[in-house]
């Protein structure tokens, strides 16, 4: 399998919430009153679970690093869509000491994935709920099929937290699906002089008796994927960019000075991206440059990616992520299977990046990764590339040179005005390949039905479109 690894190749609200999109799972029988264990999604059968919609998750925990013990709390707000007797949680976390539903204990069990609660009284459909989940131990990382690590990895200095696509149940409990976004408050507890970084604005930082909590809030919904609470000792930064977004960077000192051009371009990759993709989604911006060498990617957790040391394509990289702020975090995918609506369109921002900056063109790169004839490419299909290719070249380099070819056929005014509606149609929402093409159809009022074809829904290079 070849492992792209854009990020580190070389080193190895509001509108919350849309309700699933996707077929109905086999679960509940009709009339029955439980939540359904899954939502559906083709690739990972397990994830994700049906009978509410997660508003607000509040994850309160202290951690240390020495140990590598957590103590926690979640506080889980959720409305009801259908009546409730019993619902799932996934989680994959340690030990559960007690949960309530509506501060009322319920009885619960647990299997590998999920946490099962049975509240004492029925929850009726339309009514808000809180569930409250309190537990302890070592949280740890957990492996793909694909072979890359993710969940809470531990570093030697604290956590490098990563969930794409299933890791976030590893420290907390929640509808793991990128169909259930939330608003999130972190509130973090690590020894004094270790910080911890998490997604959205820092509202507190307070230090009692030798630890210090961090609280973090994601005012905007967000996929549980896309959360993180990175741990360890940074050199922190707070600016704003010329737009006035406000930059908060961290990073662990051994690579301070590394990675300073790429933080320095933050503001100049967010507002020109603004001007390109529309209006930055979210309140604040930022990076985490963390050391924890074994992962060997970056992940785009919401306002603030993650790094897991400083890029071989250092700038390339940065830009990759902050891309994602559009594509990927606020324009979601419905189904795993359309990775490349995330991986093609951050591809092809950093392109856009490198023809702004006097790099090569979008045009040259796009004849740079189309020459090659190599067959295990070009058999992956783009609509549906499989679990092991996800993270692969073609969701990446294919789907950045789709929308290349598309830009071509359709001239830069419509491609850059189907951009722009793509992240204001499906802003803090989610979207299919297909709302993709009928988007272009619209805008463009031709039929794109060959182009598509011959670039998503086959395998092959095409070679006329
Ligand atoms: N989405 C990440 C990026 O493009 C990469 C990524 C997330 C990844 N999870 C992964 C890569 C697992 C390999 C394996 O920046
Ligand atoms: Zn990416």
């Amino acid at each position: 399998m070849m492992l792209r690894t854009p990020a580190v190749s070389a080193l190895v609200a509001a509108a919350l919430v849309a309700g699933p999109i996707l077929a109905a799972p086999a679960a509940a029988a009709p009339g029955s009153m439980v939540g359904a264990d899954s939502i559906g999604d083709p690739y990972f059968q397990r994830q994700g679970n049906g009978g509410f919609d997660v508003r607000h998750c509040d994850i309160a925990f202290t951690y240390d690093p020495g140990t590598r013990q957590m103590t926690a709390t979640a506080t889980i707000t959720a409305v009801a869509t259908q009546d409730l007797s019993r619902f799932s949680l996934d989680f994959r976390g340690p030990t559960v000491s007690a949960v309530t539903v509506n501060a009322v204990a319920a009885r619960f069990s647990r299997d590998d994935d999920k946490l099962f609660a049975t509240p004492k009284n029925v929850l009726k459909a339309g009514r808000t709920f809180t569930v409250v989940i309190t537990y302890a131990g070592e949280p740890g990382p957990m492996y793909d099929a694909d072979g890359s690590v993710e969940g809470w990895v531990p570093t030697d200095d604290g956590a490098f937290v990563v969930g794409e696509p299933q890791g976030s149940a590893m420290w907390f409990p929640g509808n793991n699906h990128p169909t259930d976004k939330a608003t999130f408050t972190f509130r973090a507890t690590v020894p004094d002089g270790t910080t911890a970084v998490g997604n959205g604005t820092l509202v507190s930082q307070a230090t009692h008796g030798g630890w210090t909590t961090f609280v973090w809030e994601s005012r905007e919904p967000m996929a549980t994927y896309l959360a993180t609470v990175t741990i360890g000792k940074f050199v922190v930064s707070e600016f704003t960019t010329a737009s006035n977004i406000p930059v908060y960077t961290a990073v662990d000192p051994r690579l301070a000075k590394r990675a300073a051009p790429m933080l320095a371009e933050i503001p100049d990759i967010v507002d020109f991206f603004s001007s390109v993709f529309g209006p930055y989604p979210f309140s604040s911006t930022g990076a985490v440059i963390d050391y924890a060498p074994k992962v060997g990617y970056a992940l785009e957790t919401q306002t603030r990616p993650v790094f897991c040391d400083v890029p071989s394509d250092a700038i390339g990289t940065i830009a990759h992520e902050l891309a994602h702020m559009w594509f990927g975090d606020s324009v979601s995918l419905t189904r795993w299977s359309d990775i490349w609506l995330n991986e093609g369109f951050a591809t092809y921002a950093e392109w856009l990046w490198s023809e702004h900056n006097g790099g090569p063109t979008a045009q040259k790169l796009f004849e740079r990764t189309y020459a090659p004839d190599k067959q295990s490419f070009w058999d992956v299909l783009l609509a549906d590339p499989g679990v092991l290719n996800m993270f692969s070249y073609p969701p990446y380099d294919r789907g950045a040179m789709t929308l290349h070819a598309l830009r071509v056929k359709v001239g830069d005014e419509v491609f850059f005005k189907i951009l722009k509606e793509w992240t204001t149609a499906h802003r803090f929402g989610n979207a299919t390949s297909a709302d993709f093409v009928g988007l272009a159809e619209r805008e463009s009022q031709q039929d794109l039905g060959p182009f598509f074809d011959a670039w998503l829904y086959h395998t092959g290079k095409p070679t006329s479109w």
